[in-house]
């Protein structure tokens, strides 16, 4: 089953937030409205507005107020990547070219200022002062998390508590305010959208380590880009870190390996398998599993109807990605 058959019955709200996303990038700028097309006709899961759609059930849903706020945040995570493609000089997305690879990271970095201004313009319809600093403050931490990463970049003596306030501010934030936005955007209760928050939130820690995980374990066709990205680039992520814990020559094996002018991809390939076969996947996956736990207590607070049951299949599947 993909995630999005998860989601079916949101279909033709889906499919106006699609138009919109469309008609909010298009630019006479021939340059910025071809790199924008690029990535979002690229594809993606679309999470970010499914969480703000389900969220707004809590309240008085009504597609056209909002739809604006899930298209602000598919544009803020959009832009996210454009530039997080040049810090990770990542080469393919969505199983496309990356905008830096395709034209160059000088269009990069204006095409993702583009995507952010673009997002603000679309929060605009809300006159409610605190969906604008929810989302200022969200997207100063995915700058801060970002840059953090770049900063630890190639540490191998980071600390669990670093790696994890790095995914909080980089993905685990974004997702939980998506759901608070979309709950606070249907008028939802102030309780309702706490609830929401945390399991946005939680959901979000969850999601980011198993990205990473499957940085490790899968393939090409399935990830849309090559595996090892992370290691190769020196991002310490869960695997990696839980595996040089527990055996120092891991840790040596990755300095001497990815800090050599001559590593070989014969060496990259042996690390990368002595780490997925270090336990650190397994620790990963229960690490994220532990988050999941804590999204469905924060479920168990809220009201029954339908769009609860979908966010715990949501999260459930999130749980179970294996690819
Ligand atoms: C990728 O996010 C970056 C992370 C925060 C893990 P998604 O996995 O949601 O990317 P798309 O939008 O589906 O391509
Ligand atoms: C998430 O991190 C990126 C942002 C939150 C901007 P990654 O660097 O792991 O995302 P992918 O793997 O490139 O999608
Ligand atoms: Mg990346
Ligand atoms: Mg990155
Ligand atoms: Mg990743």
């Amino acid at each position: 089953m993909k995630l999005a058959d998860l989601y079916l019955f949101l279909r033709t709200d889906i499919n106006k937030i699609e138009k919109e996303l469309e008609r909010s990038v298009k630019s006479e700028q021939s340059l910025l409205n071809e790199a924008s097309l690029h990535l979002l006709r690229a594809g993606g899961k679309r999470i970010r507005p499914v969480f703000v759609m389900l969220s707004g059930k809590f309240g008085h849903y009504d597609i056209e107020k909002v739809k604006h706020i899930a298209v602000a945040l598919e544009l803020i995570h959009m832009a996210s990547l454009v530039h997080d493609d040049v810090i990770d000089d990542a080469e393919l997305r969505r199983g496309k070219k990356t905008i830096k690879a395709k034209w160059d990271n000088r269009t990069a970095m204006y095409t993702g200022d583009y995507i952010f201004a673009k997002a603000v313009e679309k929060a605009a319809f809300y006159k409610n002062k605190k969906v604008h600093s929810v989302l200022s403050k969200a997207m100063a931490e995915i700058c801060i998390g970002e840059i953090e990463q770049i900063r630890d970049q190639f540490n191998w003596d980071q600390q669990l508590k670093t790696y994890l306030r790095r995914i909080k501010r980089k993905t685990a934030s974004l997702i939980a305010i998506s759901c608070q936005l979309g709950a606070i955007s249907a008028g939802a209760s102030e309780e309702n959208q706490s609830h929401l928050f945390r399991y946005g939130y939680n959901v979000g820690m969850s999601y980011q380590i198993i990205d990473d995980i499957l940085d490790f374990i899968g393939t090409e066709e399935e990830l849309g880009k090559p595996a090892g990205g992370d290691l190769r680039q020196g991002n310490v992520t869960l695997p990696a870190l839980y595996a040089m814990c527990q055996d120092n020559s891991v840790k040596r094996d990755i300095h001497d390996i990815l800090q050599s002018d001559q590593a070989s991809e014969e060496n990259v390939l042996d690390l990368l398998e002595k780490i997925k076969t270090s336990g650190g996947i397994e620790y990963a996956r229960k690490l994220s599993k532990r988050y999941l736990q804590k999204a469905f207590s924060a479920l168990e607070e809220l009201p029954d109807i339908p769009a609860k049951s979908s966010l715990e299949e949501i999260a459930m599947y999130i749980g179970g990605r294996n690819y």
